[in-house]
């Protein structure tokens, strides 16, 4: 089958001023459309050619793998984000204040561990399969699907994410980020 980059739904500068539109044209333009386009020419003339986005992921590794992880992290990442104003669901709230004290407990530890991944990666929040929250870091490419988590949101903590627009200041890309995260979609995956 063959990838195709994820429509976004919203326009580039929907997301300004914590995001720029200049940071969209090169992050889902360019960077993501790379990941799709490498993607679909790795997998001419494998097995994995017939393959859906989650069965090559946890199937494959190398080139394959790494293509495949990084479009489903960044399809992942923009359904994360909103241009519009949204709140956790109250089972969500209540997740958060069980697991991290409260909504703040919850932003400061997310923080952390995004600020101390050393190098390329993600930040996830993550059910388990005992319903219990945690926040998981992977490096480069890698995604808590292949451990068998259920991600229920993620930061893209990539030098490409907030160079344009924060240089190399992660914290301030942070503070920001959280200002669109698309709270509705968090909270409905934890039911999904
Ligand atoms: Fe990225």
């Amino acid at each position: 089958m063959v990838h195709e980059l994820k429509k976004l739904n919203y326009e580039y500068n929907a997301l300004e001023p914590m995001m720029s539109a200049e940071t969209l044209e090169y992050h889902h333009g360019k960077h993501h459309a790379t990941y799709v386009a490498k993607l679909n020419g790795f997998v001419v003339g494998t097995d994995y050619e017939s393959k859906n986005l989650i069965e090559i992921i946890k199937n494959s590794d190398g080139v394959i793998f790494n293509n495949a992880a990084q479009v489903y992290n960044h399809d992942f990442f923009w359904d994360t984000l909103s241009p519009e104003e949204t709140q956790p669901s109250d089972d969500l709230t209540q997740m958060i204040n069980d697991q991290f004290g409260s909504m703040e407990g919850f932003k400061k530890s997310f923080f952390e561990n995004a600020v101390s991944l050393f190098g390329s990666g993600w930040v996830w929040l993550c059910l388990d399969e005992n319903n219990t929250l945690s926040i998981v870091k992977t490096a480069n490419a890698e995604t808590p699907i292949t451990n068998g988590l259920k991600p229920l949101m993620t930061c893209d903590v990539w030098e490409h994410a907030y160079y344009i627009d924060y240089r190399n200041a992660r914290p301030t890309y942070l503070e920001n980020y959280w200002k669109l995260i698309n709270w509705k979609f968090v909270s409905d995956n934890v039911k999904s």
